[in-house]
């Protein structure tokens, strides 16, 4: 009875507390990727930097990132910076035309169908530092404990990895049912989970909107939510990509 009384709280405490990886509970002083390293952009050229959140180049006129970004912290007057190794220097500011949720975020929850499609004002040149990644197709299957990559300029939890650059961290794919049970039912098919069940690695806060990659060349994921960052039990979660390539297509296609 006490014990299931416990549980039950831990249960609500844990449910309570799972966050979205919001730029705005990014701390400039403690940045990014947990467990990760340094990674130089041209290892991820179609990662993008845009108002404290993270995006992907997927077509020379299109960005994918979170809904949540482009909810709380992205305008039609922010820019996208390609072709940086830093979060807000160097590289090329392309202005934003229009955003584009998905028609379904929010109207479920703040979590489901966490993508945003942004449209740039001009087309990207693409360089060794500037490039589209493959998107999967509809319904495309990752394999349970296939590695991934993912990308950032988020909170590491590390004060000794307090640099402003980019940097990365390998994945594996949790299965749906796992992450499920670790999330209490709260994972739907609009979402993948990547993670080390003894914690560890993970993306972070200031992450959110940049990529997770499959075999270097397919964009899997978008960074969404977990409890916490880089928890034991409790893996990131990601938007699934190829849940919404249809509807990806009819925008890119006009
Ligand atoms: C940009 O956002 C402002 C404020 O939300 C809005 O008034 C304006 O119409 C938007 N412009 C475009 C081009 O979407
Ligand atoms: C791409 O190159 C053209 C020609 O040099 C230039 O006008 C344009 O501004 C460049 N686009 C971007 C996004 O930098
Ligand atoms: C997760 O569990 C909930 C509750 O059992 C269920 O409704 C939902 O479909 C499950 N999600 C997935 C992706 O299977
Ligand atoms: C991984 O990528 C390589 C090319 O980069 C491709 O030949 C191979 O088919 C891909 N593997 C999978 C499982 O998609």
């Amino acid at each position: 009875m006490i014990n299931s009384v416990i549980i039950g709280l831990l249960v609500v405490v844990c449910v309570f507390s799972s966050e979205l990886k919001n730029p705005k509970s990014t701390n400039d002083k403690i940045s990014r990727i947990v467990g990760g390293h340094e990674v130089d952009i041209e290892k991820a050229p179609y990662t993008v930097s845009v108002q404290g959140c993270g995006g992907t180049i997927i077509h020379d006129k299109f960005i994918l990132t979170a809904a949540h970004c482009t909810r709380y912290s992205i305008n039609n007057g922010s820019s996208v910076r390609t072709e940086s190794n830093y979060r807000n220097q160097g590289g090329n500011l392309v202005k934003i035309k229009k955003i584009i949720a998905h028609p379904l975020y929010s109207k479920f929850s703040w979590t489901d169908y966490d993508i945003s499609i942004l449209e740039l004002e001009e087309k990207l040149n693409f360089t060794k530092k500037c490039q589209s990644i493959g998107l999967p197709r509809q319904n495309q299957n990752v394999e349970d404990g296939s590695l991934l990559y993912t990308y950032g300029w988020g909170v590491t939890q590390n004060p000794q990895e307090d640099s402003n650059k980019l940097r990365g961290v390998e994945v594996p794919k949790v299965s749906q049912s796992s992450c499920n049970a670790s999330y209490t039912g709260k994972i739907t098919d609009q979402m993948i989970c990547a993670g080390y069940t003894e914690g560890g690695k993970d993306s972070c806060f200031g992450d959110s909107g940049g990529p997770l990659i499959f075999n270097g060349s397919l964009l899997v994921g978008v960074v969404s939510w977990g409890y916490g960052c880089a928890r034991p039990n409790y893996p990131g979660v990601y938007a699934r990509v190829a849940s919404v390539r249809n509807w990806i297509d009819s925008v890119i296609n006009g």
